[in-house]
């Protein structure tokens, strides 16, 4: 968590912030039956956080471990994009647009959807100064209501942040994603990795929650506004590969993001030599089963199963 402006901004997943430790943190506290009957108040706490972090939001990630994240993030990606670039594509969580503003410039028609107005507001900005307005759409909403957008229509989904561990529902936001996919189209997402946060229970030396945590990966985000505090459903690489087959999608690749600590060696990244080094290296690990175990990210491809 990064404090800025007065605005607790949320790093790029659970994992991280527990890992930072600032004046806002991660940690387990619902049970299932609170997870299921949410207080409405709650329930807008995702939206609440990310409406209020809007505004300070891009500031957060302007340093040498988040272009080297967005550029291998990238490096991924960019292999499962279509060459017709008349296609349409989606970015699910779009935050301030940083995905869907590559994929604009790349030449594709961009749907840019979120829970929050405020994060909305900030990529129609973007959008506007590049102006991007005739090939760019925007829709407010939750990732497991998608009732607005139409069956079988975009080539790509991505969904980056982890936005769909912070929807209420998971397997049904997967279950959306599936239905407005094309035929032949695939979904590149991200999700907070169950395995990288046991470290973080131990370190709170409460073996109950360490145990109620093991059992069901449930955690929330714990900002000092209690009525942000929205909740995070984190996933082992089985639990996602079912979560997916539970969708009707069939896992096409999944890496680990990031093998390679190299948050805590940022240094490093400040030099191009050794900054190819690296992604040389993370490359040839972050598909491996161990890597996966050690990655505070999981990133999947998924394609609608035949
Ligand atoms: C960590 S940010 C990532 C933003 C952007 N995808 C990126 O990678 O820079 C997560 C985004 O997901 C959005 N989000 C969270 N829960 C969501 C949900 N249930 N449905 C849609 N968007 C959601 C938040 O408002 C926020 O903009």
């Amino acid at each position: 968590m990064v404090a800025q402006g007065g605005a607790a901004v949320k790093t790029r997943g659970m994992l991280e912030l527990g890992q930072n430790a600032g004046t806002d943190c991660w940690r387990g506290g619902f049970s299932d039956l609170q997870c299921v009957v949410m207080p409405r108040k709650r329930k807008n706490a995702v939206k609440r956080y990310h409406d209020r972090v809007a505004g300070v939001y891009d500031h957060s990630y302007d340093d040498a471990y988040w272009r080297w994240h967005d550029e291998l993030t990238w490096d991924h990606l960019k292999g499962f994009l279509p060459n017709d670039l008349t296609l349409p594509v989606i970015d699910i969580g779009c935050g301030t647009g940083k995905w869907g503003l590559k994929l604009l410039k790349s030449g594709y028609q961009v749907t840019f959807q979120d829970i929050s107005h405020k994060m909305l507001d900030q990529a129609r900005l973007a959008v506007k100064k590049m102006s991007g307005e005739s090939k760019a759409m925007f829709v407010q909403g939750d990732v497991a209501d998608l009732s607005d957008l139409p069956e079988a229509h975009f080539a790509v989904v991505t969904a980056f942040g982890e936005p769909i561990c912070c929807s209420s529902a998971p397997a049904k936001a997967l279950r959306e994603i599936r239905r407005i996919l094309r035929p032949g189209g695939v979904v590149v997402a991200t999700f907070d990795n169950k395995l990288a946060a046991f470290d973080y229970y131990l370190s709170q030396g409460n073996l109950d929650e360490l145990v109620r945590f093991a059992r069901d990966g449930r955690t929330h985000w714990l900002t000092k506004e209690v009525d942000e505090q929205f909740p995070i459903k984190t996933v082992s690489p089985e639990d996602l590969r079912r979560l997916l087959e539970g969708a009707d999608l069939r896992l096409v690749d999944m890496i680990g993001k990031f093998v390679l600590p190299v948050r805590q060696h940022r240094a490093l990244l400040e030099d191009s030599v050794a900054r190819r080094k690296l992604a040389k290296v993370e490359k040839s690990l972050w598909r491996s089963e161990a890597g996966l175990g050690r990655a505070a990210h999981l990133q999947i491809a998924a394609k609608p199963a035949p």
